[in-house]
């Protein structure tokens, strides 16, 4: 087993060259043409001769592909160094889980720990390493393309999903057969591009990042994340790729990071664009000495350090120190010892796919399907006439963007799902079920949309369907919350599917039917207008909050429309109707004692369910601006007819930091009120004393 001593006796062997080698990140399509993984501009960084620290693949190679080019690239380097194989797995290798933004809609951390984990297992029988996952940024534009990717706009469920995907991937150790290092990424803040248009510039001050920003990164890096990316787009007018704010004094001062941190396709390169960097060595100097340590695509790390470091620009201190970081993650993955983690097809094709697998990414769309409106129309009784209609009922294209190996010719559409179901033309029909939604394509990166809402055509075909005077059923799939305010009164029933994967068209089915309850809870606020965005549950307090007092001009409100959102974050219906009563707070907090909320939950509608019990406090006297509600605990919880159960949620005092633009955090002492219900929207049920 290779140590870390023995690490330190290669680092002190290696040539200068070897070592700027070990730096790069390079397409694997430079060595299996159909692995490209294009996700970025066209840069011609493509693999000729030479030795590279780690090659990024775009799916499309297999194992064995994996071990061919790892013996090539251990040729080529002196000490034989194994290549780090690096790939966005972001919600599934070959089984497609619910997109992050869907998958959060499930309130279940374990979901995404699943994810993670059977992502690892298909992943690493085919070859590869490292995934750039999890994405966390908190998000509260739906304009951004990237809201997909992300698990929504609360930091306390985006923490919460960012860990549990940390720990699935990982799995049990690094080192481990189907161990998978975890790259967080971007940091930070890049969920606030301007606009909502990508890669567009942020201004964001350093307390909103620590309290909102930072703490999915932050949970990311204790759950055991060993790698880091840095966002495009800039802090305090510096991008994150050459910010030594962001990368030194935060991430390995303040937070004790020892990882190592990769930048994002060419975005040393793009200093140069922004006009901070003359040329390349400009641009690698600049990368290089703010911390980052890995440069994926630019080629500017691969074309200068070495010059950099022979004029004594750039110190041999600091070049060691990032191929040492790299050196260990290769070593706690194992590498040294078995570059590659398996080598044959036949394991990776017994692993992709399994039917377990499936079931895991069934049972995740099931619980991230959330039904926002039910006028009765659902779920669909049996012997009714179904008509199945709109653009999305007969598509395969259900993986939603970042699918990896997904496969959308083995996916089945939802007119397959709905095979022993009577179908029949909307006009012979007692409901009617219109899928409709946006292209996968047209959502994650590079996808920002000014009005994110149905096109004119789907809309005429709502109107026309619903002109026919049967309950509509819109079944929406979608990367983003969209505008739905015109759509409601056209339809009796509305479920929001976001891209639900692989097996997402079976588990719609089994929800239109009733065969189970939706008990999906929105990640994501939906506005009644672009006009209203930003919104968000966990805005700040507003000292002339709108209380709907029409002779009272002076309130924060506008004057043509509504200051409350179409569905506030945490909503999601069921079949059935939940409960809470006799409510009681813990009188007071302290450092070492939790407040706790318990509450006892009822089923007293007509049909098994589970819902979301959430939780959110509000600081009643603080010393900074807080949060009207910020979520702070929540536990989902299954109830059959008639059942009921006593929950206990418990806050405790890391739960309620504040922070300043220092990085130093406190909780305010005093009266925290507390608000419990399922979703933000929930009504008060008194307060509690937090005292330090
Ligand atoms: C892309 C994305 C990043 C991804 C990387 C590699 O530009 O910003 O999320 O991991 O390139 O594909």
């Amino acid at each position: 087993m290779t140590t870390h001593e023995d690490i330190l006796a290669i680092l002190s062997t290696m040539s200068l060259e070897e070592k700027v080698a070990q730096l790069c990140q390079i397409d694997m399509a430079g060595f299996v043409a159909e692995a490209a993984a294009s996700t970025g501009t066209d840069t011609q960084t493509r693999a000729d001769d030479r030795c590279v620290g780690s090659v990024i693949s775009g799916g499309g190679a297999d194992a064995e592909d994996f071990a061919r080019v790892q013996r090539a690239l251990q040729g080529r380097s002196p000490h034989g160094i194994p290549a780090l194989f690096m790939s966005d797995v972001i919600h599934g290798f070959r089984t497609i889980f619910p997109i992050p933004l869907g998958l959060a809609c499930a309130f279940d951390p374990q979901q995404a720990e699943k994810m993670g984990r059977v992502s690892a297992e298909e992943a690493t029988a085919s070859g590869l390493h490292v995934t750039f996952a999890p994405m966390a940024d908190v998000v509260r534009d739906p304009r951004w393309g990237r809201c997909m990717e992300s698990a929504g706009e609360s930091p306390r469920l985006c923490a919460d999903m960012a860990a549990a995907t940390v720990r699935g991937f990982t799995g049990k150790g690094l080192g481990s057969d189907s161990g998978m290092a975890c790259c967080v990424k971007h940091f930070a803040g890049y969920g606030l591009a301007e606009a909502g248009r990508d890669y567009a510039p942020v201004d964001v001050s350093r307390t909103e990042l620590y309290n909102t920003y930072f703490p999915p990164f932050r949970a990311a890096l204790d759950a055991g994340c060993r790698l880091l990316m840095p966002a495009f787009t800039p802090v305090e007018r510096l991008p994150a790729v050459m910010n030594p704010w962001l990368l030194n004094t935060v991430l390995r001062k303040q937070w004790g990071f020892t990882g190592m941190v990769i930048s994002d396709w060419d975005a040393p390169g793009e200093l140069r664009a922004h006009g901070l960097a003359k040329d390349a060595r400009e641009a690698a100097k600049l990368s290089l000495m703010a911390g980052n340590d890995m440069d994926m695509m630019s080629g500017a790390y691969a074309e200068a350090l070495t010059g950099l470091v022979q004029d004594g620009t750039v110190p041999i201190a600091r070049l060691d120190e990032a191929v040492l970081r790299v050196l260990e993650i290769k070593r706690e993955l194992g590498l040294f010892d078995k570059p590659c983690k398996n080598d044959s097809r036949e394991k990776q094709q017994a692993a992709c796919y399994a039917p377990a697998h499936r079931a895991a990414a069934r049972e995740a769309a099931l619980k991230s399907c959330v039904l926002l409106q039910n006028g009765g129309a659902l779920p669909i009784r049996a012997g009714r006439r179904v008509a199945l209609a709109g653009d999305h009922a007969d598509t395969r294209a259900l993986l939603g963007a970042w699918r990896c190996s997904g496969r959308m010719e083995e996916t089945p559409t939802l007119r397959e799902a709905f095979v022993g179901v009577p179908v029949c033309a909307p006009e012979d029909a007692d409901v009617i079920v219109y899928a409709v939604g946006e292209e996968q394509d047209d959502t994650g990166e590079a996808a920002s949309k000014a009005d994110p809402a149905l096109t004119k055509a789907q809309m005429d075909e709502l109107r026309r369907l619903h002109a026919l005077g049967k309950p509509v059923v819109v079944v929406l799939f979608c990367g983003r919350p969209l505008i739905l305010t015109e759509v409601l009164p056209l339809c009796d029933a509305l479920l929001v599917a976001w891209f639900p994967g692989s097996e997402g068209a079976k588990a719609i089915r089994r929800l239109l039917l009733g065969e189970q309850s939706p008990s999906g809870h929105l990640s994501m606020t939906f506005p009644r207008s672009v006009g209203q965005i930003p919104i968000h549950h966990d805005a700040l307090t507003v000292a002339r909050p709108d209380r709907g007092a029409p002779n009272n001009r002076y309130v924060s409100r506008y004057l043509d429309e509504q200051t409350a959102p179409l569905f506030p974050f945490g909503f999601g219906l069921s079949y059935t109707r939940f409960l809470m009563d006799d409510v009681k707070v813990s009188p007071v907090m302290t450092q070492s004692a939790p407040a706790e909320v318990s509450c006892t939950v009822r089923n007293v509608g007509e049909r098994d369910g589970e819902t979301v019990v959430q939780l959110y406090a509000q600081c009643v006297h603080s010393g900074r601006m807080h949060p009207l509600r910020q979520l702070v605990a929540y536990q989902r919880v299954r109830l059959a007819v008639g059942e009921e159960k006593r929950l206990t949620l418990r806050v405790c005092r890391d739960d309620l930091l504040s922070w300043d633009g220092e990085g130093n955090a406190e909780v305010f002492t005093g009266q925290w009120r507390v608000y419990l219900g399922e979703s933000s929207d929930a009504p008060d049920v008194g307060s509690f004393e937090y005292r330090s």
